[in-house]
């Protein structure tokens, strides 16, 4: 029985599905291999190509490409005419062949073909030590690939969620002071260097190995002047009272569950009267009938993916409890977008 629908699946529509979610399975690696032997770069400079010639410009084994170019064709990535040979779907190119557009998914993919199948290996083991491999210090092309797996959600909340929030966005253009907790790689440093151009940031992380990517980014970007990038705890390291804006994006479920008060708590600190708390993450299921429910879907994704990084993603009970115990006690603005990503915007009292 499924209490969310209130029907019974009969045997051979379990069998569809699993079925299904086996294909998405390859599909994914179909479009890992494209993304790795550049079969979505080539097609999307030259569109028009049969098998043949996209196997002889990649130095690729024809008849592999051959049933790659097919399977992509039938799952709607490529498109393709007897006359002019294969071509990207619409959209295609953006997500799969241009690391630099705010919708590219690679980092997104690869995260799942590359690192979750290696998580997957350990995890029968783990399930009865329940070990864990941290986030930090696994490598930097792991936090690359976390990076530009969610890069689109910072676009996004640089471009448009922030720019939003009336009050804030002023401050921030006349020369506000912005903190960012988690700052990872770096890349949303240089998206909010280039949304409010007279801010001032600092973005604050535990893991030495993002840190020396983002000061890679911020120095190559000449952007050393605007942005402190600062290693350590962020009640230990950032003064008191002098942010207009503390942000955290795809953080809070990466915060140890045990420390998370005391990093909401520092958080609450470092803003300035009147200051701003903004925080993006995912909000677990508090019921299991909510775990049948669409806006929760990606949660339960990250919750199973990220197991043996030892994340936990907070319920909205969690959520609130940590920005009432940090002492916002006005309104918090809650919201979702995206694939499933919540918005909460909190204000310390002037
Ligand atoms: C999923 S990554 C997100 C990075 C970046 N915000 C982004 O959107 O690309 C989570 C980051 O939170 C950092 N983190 C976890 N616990 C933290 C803590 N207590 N203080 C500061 N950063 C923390 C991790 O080291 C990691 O860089």
């Amino acid at each position: 029985m499924n209490p969310a629908a209130g029907v019974t699946l009969s045997a051979d529509e379990q069998v569809a599905r699993i079925f299904a979610w086996r294909r998405g399975f390859n599909a994914m690696h179909l479009i890992d291999l494209g993304i790795r032997l550049g079969l979505f770069k080539a097609l999307a400079e030259h569109p028009g190509q049969t098998e043949a010639e996209l196997a002889a410009a990649l130095g690729l084994h024809a008849p592999y490409v051959q049933v790659w170019c097919t399977t992509a064709y039938s799952l709607e990535l490529l498109e393709a005419d007897e006359r002019d040979g294969f071509r990207l779907a619409p959209h295609v190119d953006g997500m799969l062949a241009n690391e630099a557009h705010p919708r590219y998914l690679g980092g997104y993919v690869r995260l799942g073909t590359e690192f979750a199948t290696d998580d997957y290996r350990r995890a029968a083991v783990a399930f009865h030590t329940g070990a864990v491999t941290p986030y930090q210090g696994r490598s930097r092309e792991f936090a690359q690939a976390v990076t530009q797996a969610i890069a689109g959600v910072n676009v996004m909340v640089a471009r448009k969620i922030l720019p939003g929030l009336s009050g804030l966005a002023e401050r921030l253009r006349a020369g506000g002071r912005l903190l960012e907790v988690g700052c990872g790689t770096g890349f949303m440093q240089l998206q909010l260097a280039r949304a409010f151009p007279q801010a001032r940031l600092t973005g604050v992380d535990i893991d030495p190995t993002g840190l020396d990517a983002a000061r890679a980014a911020v120095r190559a970007a000449g952007l050393d002047e605007r942005i402190d990038i600062l290693e350590g705890d962020v009640g230990r390291v950032v003064p008191a009272a002098s942010f207009d804006l503390v942000l955290m994006v795809e953080v809070l479920h990466e915060i140890d569950p045990a420390l998370r008060a005391d990093v909401v708590a520092a958080c609450a600190r470092a803003l300035v009267p009147g200051g701003w708390l903004v925080i993006v993450d995912e909000t677990y299921p508090s019921t299991l009938d909510q775990a049948r429910q669409a806006p929760y879907r990606f949660a339960l994704q990250t919750g199973l993916e990220e197991l043996m990084w030892g994340n936990v993603v907070p319920t909205r009970e969690e959520q609130e409890r940590l920005l009432r115990g940090a002492g916002f006690d006005g309104p918090i603005e809650r919201s979702l977008f995206g694939e499933g990503f919540t918005l909460l915007v909190a204000q310390r009292a002037a």
